[in-house]
């Protein structure tokens, strides 16, 4: 019996090591699909609902925003934020003044980064940002 209550801080720390190496994967490149100039149902919306969904969904949605599938689009380009009327959460052709772009990147005026994790945010990995900022300053298409 002895024995076994050594086993717990091993059991601890390999447990801490698997959560680590899965946090730190991050997830793949996102995937091109439209040929020009990108689209939010074919190369944003997957993105978003993966990262975005458990807090973002229509039963349990965070500062009244929906990011289930065609859902997306509609709350977001060209509406007023709820966390600050003053913008919108998307300005086609203006990341800067996107609402959901400072969430994403760290400069928002209110609560936290998005999007969040267990300690807080987890920014999105370099790429993902790239493509979300990149649609939005090609013009934020459907
Ligand atoms: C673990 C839960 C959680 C996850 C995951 C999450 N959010 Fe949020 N989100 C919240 C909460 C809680 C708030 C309100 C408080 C705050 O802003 O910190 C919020 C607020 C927001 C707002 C402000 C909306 C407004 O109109 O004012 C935006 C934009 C947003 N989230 C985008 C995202 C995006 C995009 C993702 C995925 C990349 C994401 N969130 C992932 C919990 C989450």
């Amino acid at each position: 019996m002895k024995k076994l209550i050594f086993l717990v801080p091993v059991l601890f720390v390999i447990g801490f090591i698997v959560y680590w190496a899965n946090e730190q994967k991050g997830g793949e490149a996102p995937v091109l699909r439209s040929q020009g100039t990108l689209s939010y149902a074919e190369d944003v919306e997957d993105l978003l609902i993966s990262r975005c969904m458990n807090c973002h969904n229509a039963q349990q949605a965070k500062a009244g925003l929906v990011l289930a599938e065609g859902r997306g689009y509609e709350a977001m380009v060209d509406k007023a934020a709820q966390q600050d009327p003053s913008l919108r959460l998307v300005l086609p052709g203006d990341p800067e003044s996107s609402y959901l772009w400072t969430k994403l990147t760290g400069g928002a005026s209110k609560g936290k980064g998005m999007p969040r994790g267990p300690s807080g945010w987890k920014k999105l990995p370099r790429e993902e940002l790239e493509l979300i900022g990149s649609w939005i300053q090609q013009g934020a298409k459907p």
